[in-house]
């Protein structure tokens, strides 16, 4: 199986300072990596470089086959075949739900706006927010804006959806909500790539666990290496991450 996600020896700096070190790893289809690492240590960095929201300054990286060091990629390509979800929400505040899901497909993919309301009623249900259609996000707590937030995403019908730190604004209910709609992504075969602080998730859904440290990856593995991991940082990142 070729994979959907290979970056090799990236290196991405901000000004002087080198940021990525040569990141190296790859991602098939259907699978679910856990990023997890300290504060500082290039998770979000290496995420919007998969995105081509930065550019990248050495190595390769070829995500559903768009080569993002090329000058000429295409990134209208790109961004359909690539969802990206942050922490913060960003729907737009003067639109419904429907309305906030429905605007990517008619705007970038054309989308008549029958078929948009159709495409935007299938994955609003699949995020469990079907009585909210019509609601405005304030109308909505924070666990249900970030679930719009990931309906938005799936209408565009991604290959790859990425996630940073997505429930890091939410109490633990509210976590609990939009994790187990990422759970039922990955049930459904999604390919999924997250940053998280949520160790117990990490370990339930990741295929593979890729621990960043200065940015490099300094372990990478099964969801095992969470129990078992073979690195003192790792074991140590671990015994703090869930002290909390
Ligand atoms: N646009 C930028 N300009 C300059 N430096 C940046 C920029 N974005 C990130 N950095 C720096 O890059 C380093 C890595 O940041 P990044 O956001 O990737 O870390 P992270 O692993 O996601 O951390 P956290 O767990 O806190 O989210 C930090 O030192 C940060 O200050
Ligand atoms: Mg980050």
């Amino acid at each position: 199986m070729s994979p959907i996600v290979e970056l090799k020896n990236v290196r991405k700096s901000f000004g002087a300072l080198e940021i990525l070190k040569g990141v190296t790893f790859e991602v098939n289809k259907g699978e679910v990596a856990a990023v997890i690492g300290q504060s500082g240590s290039g998770k979000s960095t290496a995420l919007r470089c998969m995105d081509r929201l930065e550019t990248i300054q050495g190595g390769s990286m070829v995500i559903c086959g768009h080569r993002l060091e090329d000058s000429n990629v295409d990134l209208k390509a790109l961004r359909r075949d690539v969802g990206i979800v942050f922490q913060s929400y960003n729907l737009f505040p003067h639109l419904t739900v429907a309305e906030n899901v429905m605007l990517a497909p008619r705007l970038v993919k054309g989308i008549a706006r029958a078929s948009a309301h159709g495409i935007a009623e299938a994955v609003i249900a699949k995020v469990g927010l079907r009585e909210k259609m019509d609601c405005y996000p304030e109308q909505l707590s924070g666990g249900q804006q970030q679930r719009v937030a990931i309906a938005r995403s799936l209408a565009m019908e991604p290959k790859l959806m990425l996630f940073d730190e997505v429930t890091s604004a939410l109490d633990p209910q509210l976590t609990g909500e939009v994790l187990r709609v990422m759970e039922q992504l990955a049930a459904d075969g999604m390919t999924m790539i997250l940053v998280t602080h949520e160790m117990g998730f990490a370990r339930k859904v990741a295929d593979k666990v890729i621990y960043m440290k200065d940015g490099k990856v300094h372990e990478m593995g099964s969801a095992d290496i969470l129990r078992n991991p073979s690195t003192p940082e790792l074991s140590e990142f671990i015994s703090e991450a869930t002290e909390h």
